[in-house]
C-alpha cells in the first residue's frame, strides 16, 4: 500500500518540483488524500479530477487548451462586456433602493451567466432584476458537491452501504445529465456548423458545448460524449465557483482600499472608457493597472490555495526532506504568494508592485494563482477577461462601501476561498471629467490587507410575524418560519404582530441594533386590521402623524398580504398599510410586498411569492446561495422535509380512567359548543333551484354576545361517509385512541400535529371527523411533504416524481389536471393508493392541515332572545356542483340537538344599524347576504320603529335579489315585517326579466328617493356574494351620484360616503 503522506509547502523549490517535475511529482493522482476528491465523487473524468494516467484526461486537455486559448476568448469579449452590463443595471436597482447586500452571491449570479452564455450559449436570466436568482441548474451542482462533501465526511465504510445521500446524489446527477442532455440536443439541433478540426472549431463555434461537439482531432475523432458530460460539469461548476470568488475580493479590495480604486478608475477614464460605451478585447489587454490590481487581488485572496500532487517515486525535497512515493504534496499557495523572500511589504495591496524590476524579476513559482504545469488551469484566459471586465463596469459605474458587520470571514471547510459575508452598498462614480489623470493620482497610502478570519457566517434574527383571525397568516409566517430555521438564521420566531418586537418602540430599537430580519404576514377584515393588528394599526397612524422617521430605521422587513378581491377596494388595505408605513418610519424593504387572493389560490400566491423572497434574502443576507438558487425548483418555498421523527404520538387504550378527551376542548381558543334547535329549509321542495337555504337556529353559549350584523364563526366536521371511506383506505383502527406529545417547533401551525399537540386522548376515527383538512383543495406544501416521505425505492419514483411536480405552483395543463382529478386529500389516496403505504399517522399529522372556520353573518337580534342566533346558510346542490361545500354541508346535515363548535365575531364598525332611529337605511342584499338584514328587521320590530307609511319616523328600505321566486318560507318570513310596518322591501327575481335584473337595478329605478335618503344623511348596506352585489350597488349609486345629485366625481364622492361610514358592505365569497 502507498504511503499517504500530506506535504504542505509554500517553497519555492519546492514548488518547483512539486508543480513542474514530471514524472516526478507532478502526476495529478485525485484519490481520499486529494482536495479535489469530492468533486471526483461528482465528475470521476473531467480535466479537474481524472487522474494524469487516464486517458480520458489527455484527450479532454488536448481539446479543451485550444477552446480556452487566449484567441478563442477574444470571441467571447462582447459576451462578457454583455453580463457586465446586465450586472451593472440589477447594481442600480439595489443603488435605488440604497439597500446593502451579500457580495457573493451577487459575484456568483455574474459568474455563472457568463459561463453560461460562453458555454452553452444559454441566457439563465440570473441578472434580469436585482431579484433574479441563481439557476436550477447551478444549484444542483452545487448541491450535488456537497452532498458529496457530506458523504466523503461519513467515510468509506457509511459510503459502501447503502444511504440516503447516495440516493439524493443519484438522483441530483440524474437532473443534471439530463439537463445536458437536452443541451446537448438543443445545441446540435441549433448549430449550423459543420465537423471541423479542433483548432478551427475553437473559433468558429458558438459555445464549449458547440465546440465539444463539433471539434475533431488530428485524427478526425471526436471528443466522446461521456466526456462532453464530464467537461460541460467541470466547466459550469470551474468557470462559476472560482470566478466569482475572485470578483468578489476584487469589489473587497475596492471598498478597502480607496486611493487604489481611485487610481483604478482615473487610469480607465484615462484609457478612454466609458460607462456608456462598449469595451473591446483590444482595450481591455492594454489596461495596464487593471492587471497589476488584479494580480494583487489574487496574490493575497487568490480563490484556489490548495493545488496538490502525488509524489511518483521516493523523493528528497530541497531542505532534505523525504517524500515517500504516494504522498501527496499540497502547495500552500497562500503563503507562498506572500513569502517575505519573495515579496516586499508582503501584506500591503499595492498594485504597482508589479510595474517594478524586483517583481518583474521574481522566481517564476513565487506568483501561481492558477497553478501550473501540466495540471494548471486551463480556464485563466476565460477567467482574467471576466474579472477585468466585470472590474471594469464596476469602476466606471460605482464606488464600494464596505457594510460588513465584524470582520470578513470564509470557510475553511470549502475547497475555495471566498468571502462569505462581505456585504457591500454602492455608491454612484463620479463624474469621468472630474477625475484627475491616472497619472497625477500617486497612492501614498499604505493599508495593510485585512486578513479574513475563519468563521461560519451568523444570519440575523428572524421573527415571522403574523397578523391572522383565521389562521392562513399564522400558518405562512410559520412555514416562512421553517425554511429559515432550515437555511441556518438565528434565534427564529413565530409571533403574532401585536407580541413582536415591533409593537414596541424600545423593543424595536434593541433589535434594530443587531441584524434582524422580519417577515410579516398579515390579513384584511372589511378594510381593518385582523385582531392582532388592531393597535399596531392605530400605532402606525400615530408615528406617522407624529413625523418619527426612524422609529423603524435598521428594521429589515417585507410583507405579505393574505387578502380577497372579492373586498374590492378594501382589497390588501391592512398589508398595504403596513408595508408602505414602516418603510415611511424608517424601515428597511427587503422584498417587495407579495399580495394573496383567497378567491383564486392564495396558497400558491404565497408559495411563488416566497420563490423569489429566498433568493432576495439570499443576495441580501448572503444565505448559502446553493441553497437559494433551489428556489428554482421551489425546494424553499415549501414547508420541506421534516423527519417523521418531527413528531411522536402515543398510542394509548383508551378505559373509562384514562385522560380526557380532546373532544372536550375546543379545536380553536375562544370556541364554545352551540346546540342546534332548529334547522329549516327555505327552498320550496319542488323548486328546480339552484341550491338549497338553510335556516338554523342555535341556543348559543354563555358568553356568546353579539350585536345585529355580527358574524359567527363555524367550525365543521367531516362527512362521516367520507371518513369511513378513508379509514378503510388508510388502513386505521377507527377506534384506536392516541395522544401527540411533542412537536417540532417548524412544524406548520395549521398542521394537525400542531393542533393536537398535549390535548387529550383522540380516535383515529375523531381525527379525520372533526379535525382533518380531508375535502378542501390540496395545500402545495403538502403534497412537498408527502412526496418527501416516500420511500427511496424504485416502485415509489413515478408517485414521487408527479407530487413533487405537483407541489411547485404552476399554471400548466398538466397541473391543472392534476388538481382536477386530485382535489382533495380523500381523492388523492383514492387515485393513489402507493401513497398509503408510505403513510403512519405521525407524516399524516405532519402533512394534513386542520379544518378552518368558516363565517356567517347572524341572522337575529339579541334583542329577541340574547341566548338564541341564526343562521341563513346557503349550499349548493350537487347537481349544480360537484363537491358539497364542507360547512353548509355540514350545516345542513346537522340534526337538533347537534352540538357546533361556534365563536362570535365582530364584523366592521360601520356595519350596525345607526343609533339614531330617524336616519335613513338602505339596505341591498342577494343570495344569502338576506342574513344580516334580517337581524336587522328583528332588531327594528324588537324596538317598534316603523316606517313612514305605517305612520313611524324611519325611512327603512330592503332591496333584496335572488335567482329563484317560491321561496315561500322566506317570503312570508320578509312579508310579515313589511306587513307590520317595520321596513319597505321588495324583491327582484333575477331569472325572470331579460335581460336578468338584480337588487341595485332597483336603486336605479328608485333613483330620486335614494338619492334623497343620502342626502339626509342616509346609510347604505350591501350584504351578499361580492360578485352579485358589491360592485354592481357600487356602479348605481355613483351613477344616481351623477345624474341625479349632480356630483361631477363620482368615484371621489364614492371613497368620501365610505370613509364617512355611511357606505358599507360585508360581502363574501
Ligand atoms: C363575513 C362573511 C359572512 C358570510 N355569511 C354567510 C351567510 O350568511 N350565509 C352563507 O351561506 N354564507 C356566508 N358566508 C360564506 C361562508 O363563510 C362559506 O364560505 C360558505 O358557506 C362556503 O363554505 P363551505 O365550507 O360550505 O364550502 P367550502 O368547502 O369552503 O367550498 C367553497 C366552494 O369551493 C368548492 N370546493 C371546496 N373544496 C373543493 C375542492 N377540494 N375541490 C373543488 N372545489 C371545492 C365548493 O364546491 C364550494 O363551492 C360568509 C362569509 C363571510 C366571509
Ligand atoms: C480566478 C479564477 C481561477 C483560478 C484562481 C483558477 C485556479 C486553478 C488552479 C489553481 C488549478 C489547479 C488545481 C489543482 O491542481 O488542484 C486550476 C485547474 C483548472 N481550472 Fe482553473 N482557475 C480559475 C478559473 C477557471 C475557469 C473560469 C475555468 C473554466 C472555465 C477553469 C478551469 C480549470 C480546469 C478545467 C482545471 C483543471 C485542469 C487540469 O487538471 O487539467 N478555471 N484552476
Ligand atoms: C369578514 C371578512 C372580511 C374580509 N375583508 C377583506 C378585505 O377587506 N380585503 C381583503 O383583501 N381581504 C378581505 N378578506 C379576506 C381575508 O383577508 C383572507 O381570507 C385572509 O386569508 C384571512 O387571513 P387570516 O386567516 O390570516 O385571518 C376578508 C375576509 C373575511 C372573512
Amino acid at each position: 500500500m502507498a504511503t499517504l503522506f500530506m506535504f504542505l509547502t509554500w517553497e519555492n523549490r519546492c514548488i518547483s518540483l512539486t508543480i513542474r517535475s514530471a514524472p516526478v511529482l507532478c502526476s495529478a493522482k485525485i484519490d481520499e488524500n486529494s482536495p479535489l476528491f469530492t468533486l471526483k465523487m461528482t465528475i470521476p473524468n473531467g480535466l479537474f479530477t481524472a487522474d494524469s494516467s487516464n486517458p480520458a484526461w489527455s484527450t479532454s486537455h488536448k481539446f479543451m487548451m485550444t477552446a480556452m486559448g487566449a484567441k478563442a476568448m477574444r470571441n467571447y469579449t462582447r459576451t462578457m462586456d454583455n453580463s457586465a452590463n446586465r450586472l451593472v443595471a440589477c447594481f442600480n436597482q439595489h443603488l435605488e433602493r440604497s439597500s446593502s447586500f451579500d457580495a457573493y452571491s451577487w459575484a456568483l449570479r455574474a459568474a455563472a451567466q457568463t459561463i453560461g452564455e460562453v458555454g452553452l450559449a444559454t441566457d439563465f436570466k440570473m441578472l434580469d432584476s436585482a431579484d433574479s436568482s441563481v439557476a436550477e441548474i447551478f444549484a444542483l451542482i452545487a448541491h450535488n458537491i456537497s452532498v458529496a462533501q457530506t458523504l466523503f465526511r461519513k467515510g468509506r465504510v457509511y459510503r459502501a452501504i447503502p444511504n440516503p445521500e447516495a440516493r439524493d446524489k443519484k438522483r441530483t446527477e440524474d437532473k443534471i445529465h439530463a439537463y445536458i442532455d437536452g443541451e446537448a440536443d438543443r445545441v446540435t439541433k441549433e448549430a449550423n456548423v459543420e465537423d471541423m478540426p479542433y483548432q478551427d472549431a475553437a473559433l468558429q463555434t458558438s459555445s464549449l458545448l458547440d465546440y465539444m461537439l463539433h471539434a475533431t482531432d488530428e485524427e478526425g475523432k471526436k471528443m466522446p460524449l461521456e466526456l462532453v458530460h464530464d467537461n460541460v460539469l467541470t466547466f459550469l461548476g470551474a468557470g462559476q465557483a472560482t470566478t466569482s470568488s475572485a470578483i468578489a475580493w476584487s469589489w473587497f479590495c475596492l471598498a478597502t482600499f480607496p486611493a487604489q480604486a481611485q487610481k483604478l478608475y482615473a487610469s480607465l477614464t484615462a484609457a478612454g472608457l466609458r460607462a456608456d460605451k462598449e469595451i473591446t478585447a483590444d482595450e481591455l489587454a492594454r489596461l495596464e493597472y487593471l492587471d497589476f490590481f488584479i494580480k494583487e487581488v489574487q496574490r493575497l485572496y487568490n480563490p484556489a490555495f490548495q493545488p496538490t500532487r502525488q509524489a511518483q517515486k521516493n523523493v528528497i525535497m530541497p531542505g532534505g526532506y523525504l517524500v515517500p512515493k504516494g504522498s501527496q504534496v499540497t502547495v500552500a499557495l497562500h503563503s507562498l504568494m506572500i513569502n517575505t523572500e519573495h515579496w516586499k511589504d508582503p501584506l500591503t495591496f499595492n498594485p504597482d508592485r508589479w510595474g517594478t524590476e524586483e517583481v518583474r524579476k521574481r522566481h517564476k513559482h513565487a506568483f501561481i494563482p492558477f497553478a501550473a504545469g501540466a495540471r494548471g488551469c486551463i480556464g485563466f484566459n476565460f477567467a482574467l477577461q471576466e474579472i477585468k471586465m466585470v472590474l471594469a463596469r464596476t469602476v466606471l459605474n460605482f464606488q464600494i462601501k464596505n457594510v460588513t458587520e465584524g470582520a470578513i470571514i470564509y470557510d475553511p471547510d470549502f475547497a475555495l476561498y471566498r468571502p462569505l459575508n462581505f456585504r457591500m452598498k454602492l455608491l454612484k462614480q463620479i463624474d469621468p471629467s472630474e477625475v484627475k489623470l491616472a497619472s497625477d493620482t500617486t497612492v501614498e497610502e499604505k493599508i495593510i490587507a485585512p486578513q479574513p478570519h475563519v468563521g461560519t457566517k451568523i444570519l440575523p434574527r428572524f421573527w415571522a410575524v403574523h397578523a391572522s383571525n383565521t389562521g392562513t397568516c399564522h400558518g405562512m409566517a410559520g412555514d416562512a418560519a421553517t425554511k429559515a430555521n432550515q437555511l441556518g438564521f438565528q434565534d427564529v420566531q413565530v409571533v403574532s404582530l401585536a407580541d413582536s418586537p415591533l409593537s414596541d418602540p424600545k423593543r424595536t430599537a434593541e433589535v434594530a441594533a443587531g441584524p434582524n430580519f422580519f417577515i410579516i404576514c398579515v390579513a384584511t377584515y372589511n378594510g381593518e386590521p385582523p385582531d392582532a393588528g388592531l393597535t399596531f394599526s392605530d400605532m402606525l397612524d400615530s408615528e406617522i402623524k407624529a413625523g418619527r422617521a426612524s422609529r423603524f430605521k435598521g428594521i429589515n422587513y417585507c410583507v405579505f398580504g393574505a387578502g380577497n378581491k372579492q373586498w374590492g377596494p378594501t382589497y390588501q388595505a391592512f398589508p398595504k398599510k403596513v408595508d408602505a408605513n414602516i418603510e415611511a418610519l424608517g424601515g428597511n424593504r427587503i422584498f417587495e410586498k407579495g399580495s394573496g387572493d383567497a378567491n383564486v389560490d392564495q396558497d400558491r400566491d404565497f408559495a411563488m411569492w416566497t420563490t423569489k423572497l429566498w433568493a432576495a434574502v439570499a443576495s441580501n443576507f448572503g444565505v448559502d446561495v446553493n441553497d437559494a438558487g433551489k428556489t428554482n425548483d421551489n425546494v424553499l418555498t415549501h414547508s420541506s422535509e421534516y423527519s417523521a421523527n418531527a413528531v411522536k404520538v402515543e398510542f394509548v387504550q383508551r378505559t373509562s380512567s384514562t385522560a380526557e378527551s380532546s373532544l372536550e376542548q375546543p379545536p380553536l381558543p375562544g370556541f364554545d359548543k352551540a346546540i342546534l334547535r332548529s334547522n329549516i329549509e327555505l327552498v320550496d321542495e319542488d323548486t328546480p333551484m339552484p341550491r338549497s337555504i338553510r335556516l338554523i337556529t342555535f341556543d348559543v353559549p354563555e358568553g356568546f354576545t353579539y350585536q345585529e350584523g355580527d358574524h359567527m364563526e363555524v367550525y365543521p366536521e367531516n362527512d362521516i361517509a367520507v371518513v369511513d371511506k378513508l379509514l378503510v383506505a388508510l388502513n386505521f383502527v377507527a377506534d384506536a385512541s392516541f395522544k401527540v406529545t411533542a412537536v417540532d417547533r417548524d412544524v406548520n401551525p395549521k398542521s394537525l400535529a400542531a393542533l393536537l399537540v398535549n390535548r387529550g386522548l383522540i380516535s383515529l376515527r375523531e381525527l379525520l371527523l372533526y379535525y382533518a383538512d380531508v375535502a378542501g383543495p390540496l395545500h402545495h406544501s403538502s403534497l412537498q411533504l408527502l412526496s418527501s416521505f416516500l420511500p427511496v425505492d424504485d416502485k415509489f419514483e413515478s408517485l414521487r416524481e408527479t407530487l413533487s411536480i405537483a407541489s411547485v405552483p404552476s399554471d400548466t395543463e398538466a397541473s391543472k389536471a392534476f388538481f382536477k382529478k386530485n382535489r382533495n386529500f380523500s381523492s388523492l389516496i383514492e387515485n393513489h393508493p402507493l401513497l398509503v403505504q408510505s403513510l403512519n399517522l405521525q407524516k399524516l399529522l405532519i402533512a394534513l392541515r386542520m379544518n378552518q372556520p368558516r363565517r356567517y353573518s347572524i341572522a337575529s337580534s339579541p334583542l329577541v332572545d340574547p341566548h338564541v342566533a341564526k343562521l341563513c346558510v346557503g349550499v349548493d346542490d350537487l347537481r349544480v356542483v360537484d363537491h358539497v361545500g364542507l360547512c353548509s354541508g355540514f350545516l345542513k346535515r346537522a340534526g337538533v340537538g347537534h352540538g357546533v363548535w361556534v365563536k362570535s365575531r365582530s364584523s366592521q364598525k360601520t356595519f350596525h344599524l345607526p343609533e339614531d332611529p330617524t336616519t335613513p337605511v338602505i339596505m341591498v342584499a342577494a343570495g344569502t347576504g338576506i342574513s344580516p338584514f334580517l337581524g336587522f328587521l328583528e332588531r327594528r320590530r324588537a324596538q317598534g320603529i316603523k316606517v313612514p307609511e305605517h305612520g313611524g319616523i324611519a325611512s327603512f328600505k330592503f332591496y333584496y335579489g335572488t335567482s329563484y321566486h317560491d321561496m315561500k318560507v322566506l317570503k312570508t318570513l320578509v312579508q310579515s315585517f313589511i306587513d307590520d310596518g317595520t321596513v319597505a322591501a321588495e324583491a327582484i327575481y333575477s331569472e325572470v326579466d331579460a335581460p336578468r335584473r338584480f337588487a341595485q337595478h332597483l336603486l336605479m329605478r328608485d333613483a330620486l328617493n335614494i338619492w334623497g335618503d343620502i342626502s339626509s344623511d342616509g346609510r347604505v348596506y350591501v350584504c351578499g356574494s361580492a360578485v352579485r352585489v358589491g360592485g354592481g350597488v357600487r356602479q348605481s349609486l355613483m351613477h344616481i351620484s351623477e345624474q341625479v345629485g349632480g356630483v361631477t366625481d363620482p368615484v371621489a364622492w364614492l371613497a368620501e360616503f365610505r370613509k364617512e361610514g355611511r357606505y358599507s358592505e360585508d360581502v363574501f365569497g
